[in-house]
């Protein structure tokens, strides 16, 4: 199969553009689009085949549900029943954003969609394009990150295309998502509501919201979002995480995974080691710095075939929480550090 590639306007996107990949979309294909958080693989939500499709082109786990995007408040109730009070202030206080909430599932949202659980996830995404092909696709829009299974999510057209070119029909091209990582997952067909996969939107915005949150800890809460359970966002090399250190802690550290081979390093600290063999990265210490750029980092570095690829953590607070929950995923071993 081709993928066709079309550039758009991020603050205008242009509208013969849309109307193509909508009718791509309506026709049962696939469309990969950008949100603010990553781009999304989507399909018709309403059409089993479609959604077959999702998980084929991905080499997705079928135990693994996917978000529903909407455009508006009208077409949530095509996708979700017996909204509560709760969640219609969240969704008027952070919709569109970063936040997908758990709801009852509507019989005209596709089986697979949901991986056969009775709840849907449902979104409703800030960004022009994603908003436009919805609306003009007039269909709510199941969307999983539009990257291989198990990769890194993809922040940019690129991305996508060396992940599932040739197995997805559209790429819609608007440049670089902004905010870089995934949405907050919180589930409210429970009370208190859980959070199941933290994100931008922070466990403090929420329980200034609504009280009481509760993060996911059990392993009975974590089966519930299946894709939790899932190895995620890896690169092919080792990744290595520090979760606080000194600089001659990770200088140290480097200089051992330098005696095996070539080593990248994301780190906040600049290290004081000059060695051909060691491709180094600096990023601001903000959460937003890291949320925005370590996926394509993480996809750059791999490109070079190193042995290792060691990531410094950063603080653990506010959008700090997300951004640490998906190095941790990332990595296959975590060292303390001396910090
Ligand atoms: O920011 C995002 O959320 C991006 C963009 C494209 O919207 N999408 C995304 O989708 O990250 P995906 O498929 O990569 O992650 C969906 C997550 C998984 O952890 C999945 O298990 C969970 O949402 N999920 C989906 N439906 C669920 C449900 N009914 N109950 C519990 N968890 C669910
Ligand atoms: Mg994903």
């Amino acid at each position: 199969m081709e993928t066709l590639t079309l550039q758009l306007d991020p603050e205008r996107p242009q509208e013969d553009a849309i109307e193509w990949a909508a009718s791509i979309i309506r026709g049962g294909g696939l469309v990969a689009f950008p949100t603010e958080t990553v781009y999304g693989l989507g399909a018709d939500a309403t059409r089993e085949s479609a959604i077959q499709k999702i998980f084929k082109a991905k080499d997705r786990p079928a135990d693994n549900p996917l978000i529903v995007h909407v455009s508006d408040r009208e077409m949530l109730s095509l996708v979700a029943r017996n909204i509560s009070r709760e969640a219609e202030v969240l969704i008027e206080r952070f919709w569109p954003g970063p936040l997908t909430l758990v709801l009852e599932r509507k019989a005209e949202i596709a089986r697979s969609v949901s991986a056969g659980l009775p709840t849907v996830a449902v979104r409703m995404p800030k960004n022009k394009v994603a908003l436009e092909l919805i609306r003009r696709s007039r269909v709510p829009i199941a969307a999983p990150s539009a990257n291989r299974s198990g990769r890194p999510s993809p922040t940019s057209a690129a991305h996508v295309a060396r992940d599932i070119g040739g197995r997805i029909d559209m790429i819609l091209d608007a440049g670089r998502t902004t905010i870089g990582i995934e949405s907050t997952v919180l589930d409210m067909t429970v009370s208190p509501p859980v959070i199941l996969r933290p994100g931008w939107i922070t466990r403090e915005m929420l329980a200034g919201v609504l009280g009481k949150v509760e993060n996911a800890a059990s392993e009975e809460e974590l089966r519930r979002s299946p894709g939790t359970r899932h190895r995620h966002y890896s690169p092919r090399a080792r990744v290595v995480l520090i979760e606080r250190a000194s600089p001659q802690f990770i200088a140290g550290l480097l200089a051992r995974f330098l005696e095996s081979g070539p080593v990248g390093l994301i780190s906040h600290t600049v290290v004081d080691i000059e060695n051909p063999d060691l491709e180094k990265i600096v990023l601001e210490e903000t959460a937003a710095a890291y949320a925005r750029s370590i996926y394509s980092r993480l996809r750059e570095l791999d490109e070079k075939n190193l042995s290792v690829i060691v990531v410094e953590g950063i603080d653990e607070r506010g959008e700090g929480a997300a951004v640490m929950d998906r190095l941790r995923r990332a990595a296959s071993e975590i060292i303390e550090g001396d910090g």
